[in-house]
């Protein structure tokens, strides 16, 4: 499964980098090179010597000299693997990462990689669920960092819960189905979801009902389906997928900007329930009643069409994809927009309230594409992403 594949593990300094000695064995086994660094910490837990022997390979240290950055530079060591490995991810190597710190050798080298990480954290029970530890692996998972574990169970301190390093099979398995290759396997797909925010003042603002679980589940099925995903999310209900890169915007401006700078893109899909006029002026300090009665006067500006300005754009992906919520004369409304908009295919939904699909769980789409109109049954919104990531791809084959 793993034949020719390289890894570099970084093994941190806890009681479980034990196991981490269980994981070159079987990682081998299955065909993986391994090249292990030690922290520091983690020489009091596994001697670098063990390492070396089970790994068959160098094993870089914390305390390396000249000689090894004569033959092979941190900087080359990070990208020369297919995927790094952090086993285990303590809170304090997972504390640097979210940090950028880059103080040792493993932190360094995490900073200067540009392949792909996966970590499997382990540590105490307590430490995993503090705030500080929680907010780094939300930051960590924003920067597509995969994460495997940790699992419940008894700790070697004697304390119950979340924290256990996964066992060794469970991370060959997270390394394996990394590199299963998908349909969308190097692709880069571009996702909007969400609302967008358009401020009014600092504490009011307006903006479209949206939770953002259609554009999430999208998200998802593309990224299972292998391909990159850079998620653009205004401020949604629910939480980002894990596994794609988030950007997170508040206004319709900032939405545009984050989209643009993710381009290229093989694909786009475009979810997200942008606000269609941002109040011009809004004020810089709170608007107060003054007891007259007086009313404040809001004027509004057009916000830029973002699925319009980039289905015209110069970097137009080859494929791109919009929605249309509509209330009334579904089809004919979102076939004429599907031309205004210049986008290839829109998937019209019908969001009267009778059809209880705004904030609910299912949806009934109809997809408008040169062909035609195509209506899909009504289904879970998770097996409408499935079925328009599996289109995707068979449009970008
Ligand atoms: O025009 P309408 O808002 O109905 O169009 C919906 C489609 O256009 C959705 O795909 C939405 O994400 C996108 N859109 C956009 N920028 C806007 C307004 C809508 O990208 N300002």
């Amino acid at each position: 499964m793993l034949a020719g594949k390289r890894l570099l593990l970084i093994i941190g300094g806890g009681i479980a980098a034990y196991k981490a000695l269980d994981l070159i064995r079987q990682a081998r086994r299955a065909g993986a090179t391994v090249t292990p660094v030690l922290t520091r910490a983690a020489e009091e837990f596994v001697t670098p010597l063990s390492a070396s022997a089970l790994a068959a390979e160098k094993v870089y240290r914390d305390l390396f000299d000249l000689t090894d950055e004569a033959e092979m530079g941190h900087i080359e060591l990070s990208r020369s693997a297919d995927l790094v490995v952090v086993a285990p991810a303590t809170a304090d190597l997972m504390g640097k990462m979210a940090g950028g710190l880059a103080n040792d050798l493993a932190s360094t080298l995490l900073m200067a990689t540009d392949t792909p990480v996966l970590i499997a954290p382990a540590m105490n029970v307590r430490m995993w669920e503090h705030p500080a530890t929680q907010r780094n692996l939300a930051t960590l998972r924003g920067d597509g960092v995969k994460v495997v574990g940790p699992d419940a169970g008894e700790m070697a301190c004697g304390e119950f819960g979340p924290g256990r390093l996964s066992a060794p099979e469970a991370i060959l398995a997270a390394i394996e189905a990394h590199f299963a290759d998908g349909p969308l396997t190097g692709r880069h797909v571009l996702v909007t979801s969400g609302p967008t925010h358009e401020p009014i003042d600092p504490v009011r603002y307006i903006a479209n009902r949206s939770s953002g679980q259609q554009g999430k589940d999208i998200a998802a099925a593309l990224r299972d389906l292998g391909a990159r995903v850079s998620f653009v999310t205004g401020p949604a209900d629910v939480a980002p997928p894990e596994g794609v890169e988030v950007h997170r915007v508040e206004t319709a401006a900032e939405m545009l900007r984050a989209v643009e700078a993710a381009l290229p893109a093989d694909a786009a899909v475009f979810a997200a329930a942008v606000a269609d006029w941002r109040v011009t002026d809004a004020a810089s300090s709170k608007i107060k009643k003054d007891g007259s009665g007086a009313l404040p006067t809001l004027s509004f500006a057009e916000n830029p069409d973002i699925l319009a300005t980039v289905s015209k754009g110069a970097q137009r992906p080859k494929l791109v994809v919009g929605f249309a919520a509509e209330t009334d004369d579904v089809i004919a409304h979102a076939t004429a927009k599907r031309a205004r908009k210049g986008c290839d295919w829109i998937l019209a939904n019908d969001v009267s309230p009778a059809t209880g699909i705004m904030g609910g769980t299912e949806n009934a789409v109809t997809l408008i594409s040169e062909e035609g109109a195509e209506n899909w049954p009504r289904m879970g919104k998770d097996a409408v992403a499935a079925r328009l990531a599996a289109r995707i791809a068979e449009a970008l084959a």
